[in-house]
């Protein structure tokens, strides 16, 4: 068997390690006798998988002791609507910083719970230009009102390839005083150290960087998501879900499994710092091919705001990117197609690609680009 060099936007390459794992313990899980699908939710087998990948989380970030790890269903999409009913009353304000089209599709949701409970959404800031995203505002150019009842930002947009992320380090919208922080945090979660107090609640969708999906994270402060309404229905409440630990409802316990394989074989890399160190690793190999080739390869996105996660760029022609794409799938890479709605190519770095992978994509970038007229 051959793998496939992934680098697919999300669901993505997962670390051949995890996989194994769960294949050799799919017949039967610790002795059990079943596999862990088969378990009941509520058994002392599934709960120590819940438990552990809840804390794996909590201990690979670092995150303060009065955070809560949630594992939720629906996406991060269901998020983009579950956080405006939870927290906007009536007359209240949410402010939104939008740098792509996943921020445009938090405002829309936000939008539909504002006007039935009479408040209003706010677009704190936005990068639009020519119907396209290419950076992140600096803080100057964002306005959160006073008294908004958070300020909601994506770090990394998947599909502009724009992050809040500099070679330095993070460049996430400094707080306004008081305002909660909340971060979609789906296609750049786990890949760095991020600074958890900074962020009242951070949710991210598990199919990029640390498992399958049907899995949502959130990493929030307790009190912040105990502070939600309490008249919406149960199982929209993020209170019930901390009063549970997840175990409200029957959860998607394959997928937990397989995070927790997932984060088992991060922290055995290294944890964060190593995994960052790769990852920059990465995008700085990506970005070399694309500016030594300047005249082939163009990234759209402005130098301060490219994100580590997906990178994106075009060729000269939309001929020559499909050759592209299919030189490379015969050196056995796959998933270099830009989303549907830009087009161009995107090659996503998430966690589980290896360095070797994109040595070898940097390599076929650099001769097509000699080879072409
Ligand atoms: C940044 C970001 N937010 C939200 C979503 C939506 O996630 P889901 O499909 O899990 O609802 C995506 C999906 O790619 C994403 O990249």
């Amino acid at each position: 068997m051959t793998r496939a060099k992934n680098f697919n936007a999300g669901p993505a390459a997962l670390p051949l390690q995890a996989l194994e794992r769960a294949q050799k313990e799919l017949l039967d899980f610790e002795g059990t006798g079943m596999s862990v699908m088969e378990q009941s939710h509520r058994g002392k087998e599934y709960e120590k998988v819940h438990d552990e990948a809840r804390a794996q989380i909590a201990r690979l970030l670092g995150a303060p002791a009065d955070y809560e790890v949630l594992f939720l269903q629906g996406g991060a999409s269901q998020q983009f609507a579950v956080i405006p009913m939870n927290f906007l009353t009536e007359k209240s304000a949410a402010a939104y910083v939008v740098t792509g089209v996943w921020g445009e599709k938090a405002v829309g949701e936000a939008q539909i719970v504002a006007k039935s409970v009479g408040a209003e959404v706010v677009v704190a800031a936005s990068t639009e230009a020519n119907k396209t995203y290419v950076k992140v505002p600096g803080d100057a150019q964002i306005k959160v009102p006073d008294g908004a009842k958070y300020m909601h930002f994506t770090s990394n947009e998947t599909i502009h390839g724009v992050q809040f992320a500099t070679a330095e380090g993070a460049a996430f919208p400094t707080p306004t005083p008081h305002v909660p922080v909340i971060c979609d945090m789906s296609s750049d979660f786990l890949w760095r150290k991020v600074d958890v107090s900074k962020f009242d609640m951070i949710y991210a969708g598990a199919q990029k960087n640390i498992g399958p999906s049907g899995v949502t994270v959130v990493v929030a402060k307790k009190s912040f998501l105990e502070s939600g309404r309490k008249d919406i229905p149960k199982i929209f409440q993020y209170r019930t879900h901390v009063e549970n630990k997840s175990l409200y409802n029957t959860p998607p316990t394959f997928g937990i499994y397989l995070v927790r394989n997932v984060l088992t074989w991060l922290e055995e890399k290294g944890g964060l710092s190593a995994m960052e160190t790769e990852n920059r690793a990465k995008a700085a190999a990506l970005y070399g091919a694309i500016d030594r080739n300047p005249g082939f390869y163009k990234c759209p996105v402005e130098k301060g705001s490219r994100s580590f996660m997906n990178v994106v760029f075009r060729l000269p022609s939309e001929e020559q990117e499909e050759a592209f794409v299919k030189r490379a799938k015969s050196a056995g890479m796959v998933g270099l197609k830009g989303h549907r709605s830009v087009g161009g190519i995107r090659v996503s770095l998430y966690n589980a690609v290896p360095l070797a992978w994109v040595t070898e994509l940097v390599t076929l970038m650099d001769e097509f680009a000699g080879a072409s007229p």
